[in-house]
């Protein structure tokens, strides 16, 4: 979601270092950027709304050592100049960049404003400076003033404060991630997310929910917050390249990532046999297994109901994380929660981990972001390591939650090493599919339907998620009008939207559902639909046939990669920008 990127250190081009890192976060989403940069006594703001790649960063070369900055992605006020961050206090010598909610910031601000503090924006966020003015009216100290007012704030933040008169950069979480890279020789950088400060430094600590930490640029202290307890911290070194985490020779992470399934499908499997046992045990015994994820990352979960009751024989049940909150009702101590998450980042993710561990139930997180909050926060972890994924849009996650999910259901089953087989096979057949004939083909077919309005999709069984998935992909990139339904669905409303000439997209496997789906294509077919059918068969029914390898219960990993590809190709042709969708962030660290 919005991007936060600060540093402090002997270094002089703060403030040309803080944008320049925050391009390196534009895939995250956001709709303006702003940069505070202390030089001398005084600081230099600049905010606007648009495209931080568009700014020269050699514009901010001032001498300056001590710099913070954001990219907005407006929740409270709009997209303005004025509502983007930094925001300052009355006198001008605080400036803060925020990220989260203030959710009583409407009774602070009534309490500031009633003490003579004058607001400038519409946003939560310029509570935080003022406050924080106000906190220094009773101590002299910086970071104590924003640790009073952090013990003020209810809701979620990760911020980072500085003050013309001190040279120390002040930063706090409760929610929204952040990350303290470098050493006491490089000075260090404070960003919500890696790749911000990768181009200096590998050497990371983790600051956690509840904790704030202080820094000159060459010594630093973490502490609680509420209790102002030193908290000590470990130094990571970073594994993954700079180069995985950009877009090498292709010209959109999206067309990279779809590409990369060659191989993260078979990575995803490399899992330690040991631990995926363990957990299949731990679903077996659990009284009630819980499956949560937002999105694509909640297609995953709903694909793994199928593979569970398919493979397994064994019910789990799914909800989006956004509504889990009345499923604590059904939680006990012996429940298992499944929670999936690309960025381990996502709020209402984090919302139902909070809830189950409320009521004692166990956490088991799949994600990708390794060392993210998810991820340290749950009690078990099972990493798909995909590699980075930039693209707004989330394709090789999604098959590698589902690889995963695949495995566990097998072992579930006693038949981890079929399972183990069957997905390293569909890796390599994936690998076969993903040929320049086959992406020209579907990128002709995406000229054909470009002008389209409406497309609708539909899947039966362990394919009924991938229909909604392709629709969210669909959606996102190209912005046409897209709906996926369970094929039999279609006669109870949705088939009154057909006409002559609608785009539907049929996907089909081989296995027992077949001639039902089938059945729902030629109702498609019979009202005029412009049939494309994704299959590893031809049928007379398709007016088009994406021609995909059988994958068994891996199916769906199979027929969801030519929609990512279309899906792709219709943004393009429509003139957008596939990695940065309207309106969409990367990482949701909002509820
Ligand atoms: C769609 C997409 C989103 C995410 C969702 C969850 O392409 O990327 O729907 O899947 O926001 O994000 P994570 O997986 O990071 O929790």
């Amino acid at each position: 979601m919005c991007g936060i990127f600060g540093y402090v250190g002997g270094r002089t081009d703060a403030g040309k270092l803080v944008i320049d890192g925050l391009k390196n976060l534009e895939y995250r989403g956001y709709d303006s950027w702003g940069v505070a940069c202390k030089i001398g006594t005084e600081i230099r703001m600049e905010k606007d709304i648009g495209k931080i790649s568009t700014v020269d960063s050699s514009a901010f070369a001032d001498a300056c050592s001590l710099a913070i900055a954001h990219t907005r992605w407006a929740t409270h006020g709009g997209v303005t100049k004025r509502n983007a961050h930094p925001h300052m206090s009355c006198d001008g010598t605080i400036a803060v960049v925020h990220n989260g909610i203030i959710e009583n910031y409407a009774e602070l601000r009534r309490e500031l404003e009633a003490k003579g503090h004058a607001f400038q924006s519409e946003t939560d966020t310029e509570i935080i400076p003022h406050l924080i003015e106000e906190e220094l009216k009773s101590t002299d100290d910086f970071a104590s003033a924003v640790r009073n007012a952090c013990n003020r704030f209810e809701g979620r933040y990760g911020l980072l404060a500085l003050h013309t008169l001190s040279q120390t950069l002040v930063a706090a979480r409760t929610g929204s991630p952040l990350i303290v890279g470098g050493t006491r020789k490089d000075g260090y950088f404070i960003a919500s997310d890696i790749p911000a400060f990768m181009d200096y430094t590998r050497t990371v600590q983790y600051l956690d929910d509840g904790e704030m930490v202080v820094t000159d640029g060459r010594s630093i202290l973490f502490t609680d917050i509420a209790t102002g307890e030193e908290r000590p911290k470990r130094e990571i070194e970073i594994t993954w390249t700079i180069e995985e985490a950009q877009k090498g020779a292709y010209k959109h992470f999206m067309l990279k990532e779809i590409m990369e399934q060659k191989e993260s499908i078979t990575r995803a499997v490399n899992q330690d046999e040991e631990q995926i046992m363990t957990l299949a045990e731990a679903i077996r015994n659990a009284q009630g297994t819980f499956l949560v994820g937002c999105g694509t990352a909640g297609k995953a979960c709903m694909a793994a109901e199928y593979f569970f009751s398919v493979i397994a024989g064994k019910h789990v049940n799914f909800a989006p994380a956004s509504e889990f909150k009345l499923y604590h009702h059904f939680l006990t101590s012996r429940s298992l929660l499944i929670v999936v998450s690309q960025s381990g980042e996502t709020a209402d993710v984090l919302e139902a981990m909070k809830i189950a561990k409320s009521k004692g139930s166990k956490v088991l997180a799949i994600v990708n972001a390794k060392g993210s909050t998810i991820d340290r926060e749950a009690d078990y972890s099972l990493h798909i390591n995909a590699g980075p994924e930039r693209a707004v849009a989330s394709t090789k996650a999604l098959t590698g939650q589902m690889a995963v999910f695949i495995l566990i259901a097998y072992a579930l089953a006693d038949k981890l090493q079929e399972g183990k087989t069957l997905l390293l096979e569909t890796g390599a057949k994936i690998n076969d599919m993903l040929n320049p004939r086959y992406m020209e083909r579907i990128e002709k077919l995406a000229e054909r339907i470009q002008r389209k309005q409406d497309l609708y999709i539909i899947g039966k069984s362990w394919n009924y998620p991938m229909a909604m998935e392709s629709a969210i992909k669909i959606q996102e990139v190209s912005y046409i009008h897209a709906e996926g339904f369970a094929g039999g669905e279609l006669k109870h409303g949705p088939i009154a939207l057909i006409e002559e000439g609608t785009p539907c997209i049929a996907l089909v496997g081989k296995d027992e559902v077949t001639t039902d789906i089938l059945s729902n294509t030629i109702e498609l077919k019979a009202r005029g639909a412009f049939v494309i059918g994704v299959a590893p068969e031809r049928y007379d029914v398709f007016d088009e046939w994406l021609k995909v390898p059988e994958g068994g219960a891996a199916q769906p990993l199979v027929n969801i990669i030519p929609i990512q590809i279309l899906a792709y190709f219709l943004a393009v042709k429509r003139g957008k920008d596939p990695d940065m969708p309207r309106n969409l962030a990367k990482s949701v660290t909002v509820k």
